[in-house]
């Protein structure tokens, strides 16, 4: 039989590649060889049978890791998270609050009202960073009147476009929305930048929640994958609703062995993530951060982890110059947003500092498509 290393050394996505300078997003982060060699030995059974070893495997690993009963491995944060929010609303009229910039709302082809038909009350957090309990006393719904569309549902984002909610901030919006008989789920697509950032332990966060939707393919570099943790009852009908909207798959062992290699060395296998290749990342964020102040430019956002939101109007820059400025230096920009993940190259950081000096210097040709992409405004 061939030496699976030996064939994974010819693959053309081996090893960061060009990842090192793609700063549009942390899902562009590459497989790293012992995924890919974890992919090669791992167990190829049936999961619509609930057979395969190393999906059951990864899934009580992360429910233990979690402190939750259970886990669903399902084949992207969208599915996580619509998946959850069907499970936990089951008789109209019903209505999830949210912050006004959450993932679940604005960038997932409005699947909370195609799958549950809920109102959606967003809410814009006074602090402009993160929701607090007063923001969501405020706004949801909790009297029996029957004009009005009572909250059943809180979701939560942590990080919310790279921002940490602080574990207390948390705490206090739980404890508050389960004495009023609410659930609550976090979308957790970033949380283990949360970790990573010394906000809490993972479980320190994920235990408070109803449910929690983890990313692999983020930050962590799997290729495929995300995970859904609660309880027993609930994981129980997320499997139903996963496999009505497609998500039943096979020989899933193919991307939940690469998943757990992307927790225990991205991730690392201790609680706050010390032990991984995420951290670190997020001083390299400081430091584009301060590259971009220290030039005259704004930020539209603190740097709490690993993304860079710069203020392009009022830095005087227009929504595409970077992604234009990026393409001649061998960068791929996006809008406004950088995003550092673990396989961004110093090099990259060099060649950023550039593009930082040619976009405020006005010294290029600009695009003519100045329409805002992805990434680079808020809804
Ligand atoms: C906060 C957050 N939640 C959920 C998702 C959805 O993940 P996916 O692209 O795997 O569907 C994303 C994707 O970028 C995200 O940023």
């Amino acid at each position: 039989m061939a030496n699976p290393s030996v064939a994974l050394g010819q693959t053309s996505w081996h090893g960061a590649g060009a990842a090192e300078f793609d700063l549009r997003s942390d899902t562009m982060t590459k497989p790293t060889p012992s995924m890919l060699n974890a992919i090669c030995q791992t167990t190829l059974l049936d999961d619509v049978f609930n057979e395969d070893p190393t999906t059951n495997e990864l899934q009580s690993y992360v429910a233990q890791r979690t402190q939750h009963e259970d886990a669903l491995l399902v084949l992207s944060g969208t599915m996580g998270n619509q998946v959850a929010i069907r499970s936990h609303l089951t008789q109209p009229p019903y209505a999830v609050l949210c912050d006004h910039r959450a993932h679940i709302i604005c960038y997932e082809a409005g699947g909370v009202s195609l799958w549950t038909g809920a109102t959606v009350q967003t809410v814009v957090p006074k602090n402009g960073i993160h929701l607090t309990l007063e923001d969501v006393k405020k706004y949801a719904v909790l009297d029996d009147n029957i004009h009005h569309c009572p909250t059943k549902l809180i979701s939560l984002e942590n990080t919310l476009d790279g921002m940490v909610m602080p574990l207390a901030e948390a705490r206090r919006i739980v404890e508050w929305a389960h004495a009023n008989d609410i659930k609550v789920h976090l979308d957790g697509a970033r949380l283990w930048e949360a970790v990573v950032s010394g906000a809490g332990s993972l479980s320190d966060y994920t235990s408070l929640f109803d449910s929690v939707s983890l990313c692999f393919s983020k930050g962590l570099g799997a290729p495929i994958g995300s995970i859904l943790v609660g309880s027993k009852e609930l994981i129980k009908k997320a499997r139903w609703f996963r496999k009505s909207i497609g998500g039943g798959t096979r020989q899933s062992g193919v991307f939940a062995s690469a998943a757990r290699v992307a927790i225990d060395e991205t991730f690392g296998t201790d609680s706050h993530g010390k032990t991984g290749q995420l951290f670190g990342t997020h001083e390299k964020a400081k430091r584009i951060g301060e590259m971009w102040t220290s030039r005259g430019g704004k930020l539209q956002y603190p740097v709490h982890t690993n993304m860079v939101w710069l203020d392009l109007e009022a830095s005087g820059v227009g929504p595409n110059d970077m992604a234009t400025i990026g393409e001649e230096l061998g960068l791929k920009l996006l809008g406004g947003r950088i995003v550092v993940h673990y396989q961004v190259s110093d090099e990259a950081i060099s060649r950023l500092e550039r593009v930082f000096d040619t976009a405020m210097k006005g010294d290029f040709q600009r695009s003519e498509d100045q329409s805002k992409p992805y990434g680079s405004s808020k809804p």
